[in-house]
This record gives C-alpha cells, sequence and structure tokens, in this order.
C-alpha cells in the first residue's frame, strides 16, 4: 500500500483517546476511503501513567510536545491538549514552521491566534484545520468551506454550547433553578475546568468568532463579540417566556450589517416551535443562511468522545486524501479586518419589572416606553396576590439597542419598578 499519514497527537484525554481508538478499530476502513493508512507514530501527554482504555504500547511518548511537533517522522500534529497558549499554541507553531500539517480541537487557541497561525501555515505550505473546535460533531466547518462555497453566507446562528443548552433545558422541563440546574451539569462532567468558559459564553463565543471570519472572510476577531452568559436568566424569565410562546437559548449571531460585521453571543428568545426553539439537552444546532442556498439547520453532539474525535478524523481523512483548504476557507491574507458593529440590527425586545402595584404606575412605564420610541406589541400583568409589586411582561415591536437602553434607563427612574427590570432580545430565525 502506498505511504501512510503518519499522526503525532498531543493530548490524551477523552478526544485524544477518542482519536486512538477510532484509528485503532477502523485501520481498514480509513486505508480504504483515503487509498492510504492512517498510523499513529507517537504521542504525548501531561501523565504517561494514566489508564486511558486504549492501546499506547506501539507508539513513541514524547512528555515535550514540541518535540513531538517537529518529529521527522510526523506528517501532521494532532493538537487535542487545549488552551489558548502555552504547549499548545507553541507545539503548532512549531509543526506549522516545518511545514507540517495540524489538525486542532482547540477554539481558544484559534479564536485569539486564528489568523497568525494560519498566516504561518501559508508561508510554510502546511495545513490548519479545525473542524472539532466548532459544534463538536456537526461538521459545521465543511458545510461552510465547501458545500456553502459558492454562496454569500448572510447569517450564521448558532445553540453552540451543550452545557448551557441542557442548564436552560433542565431549568424549563424540570422546574429546577439556575443553581440547581448548574449543580446538576456540574455532577455530569459537562462544565469546563473554569466553569465561566461555559456559563459565561466564553465557549461559545470563541465558537462563533470562528465560524463568523470563514462566513463572511474576515479576520477572526473573538474580542468583538457581544457576550453575555446565562447567569442572569431565572425561572421566572423562562416560564414567562414560555407563556408568550417563545424560548430562551444562549444564541450566537453573527451577520455583516451596513456599519460592519455584528457578532452576538448571548440569551435570546427564539420561538419555541422553532427548529433552534425545540432544541434539548446538551445538543448543538447551527443555522447558516446563504443567498442561494437560503437557510439549512444542523443539528448534533456537541462535545463528547465519539462526536468531537468524528470530526477530528474527518480532517485527518482531507489530509489523507490530499484535499487541502485553506484554515479559514481563503488565504490568510485575503481576510479583512471588518468594523466591529454592536447589536444595529432592530430587534423586538422582551421586558419584565416587578411594578409597584398602585394607580398610575403602568402609565409612568409607558410614558416613558413613548418617549424613548418604544412601541409595545403584546403585555402581560400577572396575578400577585398581596405583594406589593405585579409581575408585567412587555414584548415590543422592533427597536434598536439604544432605544431599549433608554427605556431601561428610564423605567428605573419612574420609582414605579421594583428593583432592576430585565430585557432580552428575541431574535427572528
Ligand atoms: N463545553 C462545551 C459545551 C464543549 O458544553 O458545549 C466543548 O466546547
Amino acid at each position: 500500500m502506498t505511504t501512510p499519514l503518519r499522526l503525532g497527537i498531543a493530548g490524551l484525554g477523552t478526544v485524544g483517546a477518542g482519536v486512538v481508538k477510532i484509528v485503532q478499530r477502523k485501520a481498514n476502513l480509513l486505508a480504504t476511503r483515503c487509498g492510504r493508512p492512517i498510523e499513529i507514530v507517537a504521542v504525548s501527554a501531561r501523565n504517561r501513567d494514566t489508564d486511558r482504555g486504549v492501546r499506547l504500547g506501539g507508539y513513541d511518548w514524547e512528555d515535550d510536545p514540541v518535540a513531538l511537533a517537529k518529529r521527522d517522522d510526523v506528517d501532521v500534529f494532532v493538537e487535542l491538549m487545549g488552551g489558548a497558549d502555552g504547549p499548545a499554541k507553541a507545539a503548532t507553531e512549531a509543526a506549522l514552521a516545518l511545514g507540517k500539517d495540524v489538525v486542532t480541537a482547540n477554539k481558544a487557541m484559534l479564536a485569539i491566534h486564528g489568523q497568525e497561525l494560519a498566516e504561518a501555515a501559508e508561508t510554510t505550505g502546511g495545513a490548519l484545520r479545525f473542524e472539532a473546535a466548532v459544534a463538536g460533531g456537526i461538521p459545521v466547518i465543511k458545510a461552510l468551506t465547501e458545500g456553502l462555497a459558492g454562496n454569500e453566507v448572510t447569517r450564521v446562528m448558532g445553540v453552540m454550547n451543550g452545557t448551557c443548552n441542557y442548564i436552560l433545558t433542565r431549568m424549563q422541563g424540570a422546574e429546577l433553578t439556575y443553581d440547581q440546574a448548574f449543580a446538576e451539569a456540574d455532577g455530569l462532567g459537562y462544565l469546563e475546568a473554569d466553569p465561566n468558559l461555559d456559563v459565561g459564553g466564553i465557549d461559545a463565543g470563541h465558537k462563533l468568532s470562528l465560524l463568523a471570519a470563514i462566513a463572511f472572510g474576515t479576520r477572526v476577531d473573538f474580542h468583538a463579540v457581544e457576550l453575555e452568559g446565562i447567569g442572569r436568566i431565572t425561572i421566572e424569565d423562562i416560564h414567562q417566556a414560555a407563556d408568550m410562546g417563545f424560548r430562551i437559548k444562549l444564541l450566537g449571531v453573527a451577520q455583516m450589517t451596513g456599519r460592519g460585521l455584528e457578532q452576538r453571543m448571548s440569551p435570546c428568545l427564539v420561538p419555541s416551535a422553532s427548529p433552534l426553539g425545540q432544541l434539548e439537552g446538551g445538543t448543538n444546532m447551527v443555522v447558516l443562511e446563504g443567498d442561494e442556498v437560503g437557510q439549512i439547520v444542523l443539528r448534533g453532539a456537541g462535545a463528547g468522545e465519539g462526536p468531537t474525535a468524528s470530526a477530528v478524523m474527518s480532517d485527518l481523512i482531507d489530509l489523507a486524501r490530499g484535499t487541502r483548504v485553506s484554515t479559514f476557507g481563503r488565504p490568510a491574507g485575503s481576510l479583512e479586518q471588518a468594523r466591529a458593529a454592536k447589536s444595529t440590527v432592530p430587534a423586538p425586545y422582551y421586558m419584565r419589572m416587578q411594578l409597584l402595584d398602585k394607580p398610575g404606575s403602568l402609565a409612568k412605564v409607558a410614558t416613558v416606553l413613548g418617549d424613548t420610541g418604544v412601541s409595545i406589541d403584546r403585555m402581560r400583568q400577572y396575578r400577585h396576590d398581596d405583594a406589593p409589586a405585579a409581575p408585567v411582561l412587555i414584548v415590543t415591536h422592533k427597536i434598536t439597542r439604544e432605544a431599549l437602553d433608554a427605556a431601561m434607563a428610564g423605567m428605573e427612574s419612574t420609582g414605579v419598578v421594583d428593583g432592576h427590570p430585565m430585557a432580552i432580545r428575541i431574535e427572528e430565525v
């Protein structure tokens, strides 16, 4: 048979071990599909003695991932360690400097250093591929760079953090508080070592910034993502949004506007009956819109051994076959620095407040809304028995972010709103 594709794998956690298993178990299938075998030459991880449930005896061991990346007998450096900087970046740079190909699942590293790494790859002729970095097993990078390459992409949306979706759907379905659902996700091992990466929206923001770069031909710019996590969502919001026909999701949206590239990762309301609204548990969904194709919806596991290793394998199989696509779907030098636009696209908003139950309260709120140009679409006041304040919900017509901010500030100063009013964007999906 022809020359094998020789791998050096750094990082033998869940995903790394999953890749080793597939390479071992499916050796014949992979060789047939690629026209050449895929072989592991050497591996590296923090602890050599950990039992990972895989056979590693036949491979060389390197303590230093940079040494692994530089080995002459490694064609593809497979980076599965994680971390935006440190050993992952050093070893990736070392491999690319030598013209080797790199396959990684590292969304943080690419979101922060993607442009320089893509340029480094092009300088030496190496490939840098990252299907596993976004939405786990969903082949969304391939969909954008290949399947939709004949389209102008108009919008990318997605629920791309399974942990947040799990927490929100457990709050909805099992009537758990945020803290209870968070503890449950923690018990199931869903949370990242730093939970704020999940619930703060950072992990999903990294993924969105990578998709936006491919979709709009721009330099990846994670720092321009408007980020908000799910920590302020209460069970009341979830119930009352449901009562109005919506579900709350940590939703990423990227679109090019007249004022620049808008990238948002924040809690949004979506219609309960929409595909995004029906997404349950730890599953991911990415919605892509192109001028020719219209809208397509991709749904699947966003994490876990099998799905993420499946995505890594798809990049490795491409390289074994000789299929080479630029990191962000076009030459790195042609990626433009987009102007960052902040919430410029008007949208309806859901507002929730506790309104003191006394004559004229509602009129004061209505006046603020009128004065700030906010038009009410629907409104509901709930029973509150003997409590001094009544829960009031308002769904607005489409308004700008500026109008919303002005209305929220105005309501706080009426003296009739108890605590802080809450607003969540309603995304048209
Ligand atoms: N922590 C992520 C999630 C998986 O919950 O979806 C890795 O990106």
